[in-house]
């Protein structure tokens, strides 16, 4: 169901502002939506809602906002092109998030491994009831936007199926109200491990550096964090994630930076340490110029703010829309 006319798919997906993006966020997400934005009407958000179920300390949040928003205008993102707003400066998110909340079950979202993974770590510390519902909220940011296409890494697969089956119950239940997106996973890339611990993902909780290479790494500490990217001791290199999972994410980030396949990179090399060099400086070279457009952008925050701003008023315009044939195809009391 679609209230508007739509020549191209509309696309969406958001990002956490939870620390420095790194190089899985990039491989598996950013770089898609550069592309996406060129052919498809395309919508990004900076979760800082989401932030809030993993966000205790006070000051922090509005400036890791900015710092993202210029990250993704430096990777690429035209804020002439792309709409790129903040979730809270677009109050239907937290409102269609409780309806969403009111559609998914609380077995639904015990199902969900993030929040399994994510409550487990935070063991000792204090785990939110928002970081249970959490999916809930990711439903709505979608939802919202009749998104047809989700361009996201291999981990959001489940939020992402989740979203489906929300939405399908909803359209059920009240009648035609919200598109049903699908998922959209890069060839190469979409789940890219840690370089120290490589069954594990990328991620920016994890407990060491070593491992994680940021969007705004020095080159010299990319190339060392890739030299000592843990492998294995059999010697052969081949693309075999199971068997191999060190080798075969260095082949598979070569690959993605490259825009080669793990199998014609594989091909290339007897040795890992020269996979591991190449691996590195391709990586370099792909962030050199994301860290040099990062760093102009900073140099004037107020034309940051001023962008983000006329994108929630882009985005507060299909959000509203949508909210408001959500609240009608229930049947809620208009207050006019
Ligand atoms: P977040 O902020 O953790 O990550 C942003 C994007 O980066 C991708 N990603 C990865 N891809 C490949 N390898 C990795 N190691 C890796 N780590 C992260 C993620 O898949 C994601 O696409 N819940 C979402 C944010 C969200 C969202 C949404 C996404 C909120 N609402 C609506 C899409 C649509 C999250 O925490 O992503």
């Amino acid at each position: 169901m679609r209230r508007y006319p739509c020549p191209v798919p509309r696309v969406l997906s958001c990002i956490q502002p939870t620390g420095v993006v790194h190089l899985g966020n990039y491989l598996g997400a950013l770089r898609n939506w550069v592309v996406g934005q060129h052919e498809c009407d395309a919508f990004h958000g900076i979760v800082d809602l989401h932030a809030l179920t993993v966000t205790d300390r006070p000051g922090v949040l509005g400036t890791s906002t900015l710092e993202l928003a210029a990250t993704l205008f430096a990777v690429g993102l035209d804020p002439e092109v792309a709409t790129v707003f903040v979730q809270s400066h677009v109050p239907e998110h937290a409102q269609l998030g409780w309806v969403m909340e009111c559609t998914v079950s609380y077995g639904e979202l015990s199902r969900m491994t993030q929040f399994k993974d994510k409550s487990a770590k935070r063991e000792a510390d204090f785990v939110s009831a928002g970081l249970f519902t959490y999916p809930a909220l990711q439903a709505a940011d979608i939802l919202l936007y009749d998104a047809d296409e989700v361009p996201v890494g291999e981990d959001q697969r489940q939020h992402i199926e989740i979203t489906r089956d929300v939405a399908m119950r909803f359209n059920g239940r009240f009648g035609d109200t919200f598109v049903v997106p699908k998922i959209v996973t890069p060839r190469a890339g979409a789940k890219v491990t840690d370089l120290q611990e490589p069954t594990a993902k990328m991620s920016k909780s994890s407990n060491t550096d070593a491992g994680i290479v940021y969007l705004l790494d020095e080159p010299a500490a990319i190339l060392k964090k890739f030299k000592r990217a843990v492998t294995d001791s059999d010697g052969e290199v081949r693309f075999d994630r199971a068997e191999k999972p060190g080798v075969s994410n260095l082949i598979e980030i070569l690959a993605a930076c490259t825009s080669r396949t793990p199998q014609q990179v594989a091909g290339e090399y007897t040795q890992y340490g020269p996979l591991k060099a190449d691996a590195g400086e391709a990586v370099v070279e792909i962030l050199a110029p994301i860290q040099h457009r990062y760093h102009e952008l900073m140099g004037d925050k107020a034309e940051l703010s001023r962008l983000l701003r006329t994108g929630a008023e882009k985005a507060r315009a299909v959000a509203s829309a949508t909210l408001e044939r959500t609240y009608t195809n229930i049947g809620m009391l208009s207050p006019e």
